[in-house]
């Protein structure tokens, strides 16, 4: 059989035929990306400010588009277990950001959160509303027992948007992240399965 291609990939699938997606909440909505997002993407993947507590970027167009078919390569296992999913603003139908779910540094029923935001859309509760939805789909949809984040010391934003969200933080990992050439602390972060369904915050997305 021939080998699927990434252009193969990214000309074949539609975010329809993942079957928990898209997730929508009033103001956002989450989906796999397709070619067409690239520009609102290389946005935000070109700006160093986003970048700053992330293993890549600032990016070139050519890496944006190599994240792209990263992302795009996540759709491809059947079981599917990763997600790179666009997060978008439902109002201007503009991709605002990404969301991810990874099996990287997971252990079984367990996933890590990851997201960053193009700048104008920070300081508006829009993280938190669409890292919501990933935990959404991770155990109402995914079933998994666990979720956990990394976050620099220094990022006091990630840490509100996973404290908002009621993630425990459950330690700091010594000189755990090689970040653009420097070791860096990590800060883990989690939340079980029973804390997200008995918390407010797992109300408000679901699948239109
Ligand atoms: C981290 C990031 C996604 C936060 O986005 P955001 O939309 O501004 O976050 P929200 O508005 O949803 O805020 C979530 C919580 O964090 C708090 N917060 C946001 N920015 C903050 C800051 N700079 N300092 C302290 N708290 C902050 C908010 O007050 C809110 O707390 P609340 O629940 O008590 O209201 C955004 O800053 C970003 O994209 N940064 C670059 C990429 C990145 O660092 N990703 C995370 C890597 S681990």
């Amino acid at each position: 059989m021939a080998k699927t291609t990434k252009a193969d990939v990214r000309g074949s699938l539609s975010p329809e035929e993942s079957p928990l997606l898209p997730r929508t909440s009033p103001r956002l909505l989450l989906r796999d990306f397709v070619p067409e997002d690239f520009w609102d993407v290389h946005a935000y993947t070109s700006d160093p400010e986003v970048t700053r507590w992330l293993p890549w970027g600032p990016c070139t167009e050519v890496e944006t588009q190599e994240l792209l078919d990263r992302a795009a390569g996540y759709r491809v296992p059947d079981p599917r277990t990763d997600y790179s999913l666009a997060i978008v603003e439902r109002s201007s139908g503009r991709v605002i950001g990404s969301g991810s779910l990874f099996t990287r540094q997971a252990k079984a029923g367990e996933l890590e959160i990851g997201y960053c935001l193009a700048r104008q859309a920070w300081g508006k509760g829009l993280a938190k509303a669409a890292a919501a939805g990933l935990l959404g789909l991770a155990f109402q949809g995914l079933g998994m027992h666990r979720v956990f984040g990394l976050v620099d010391p220094e990022n006091p934003a990630s840490v509100g948007v996973l404290e908002g969200l009621g993630f425990r933080q459950e330690g700091r990992l010594k000189k755990h992240t090689n970040l653009k050439g420097q070791w860096r602390d990590s800060l883990l972060f989690a939340i079980l399965e029973e804390e997200w369904l008995a918390s407010p915050h797992s109300e408000g997305w679901g699948q239109e």
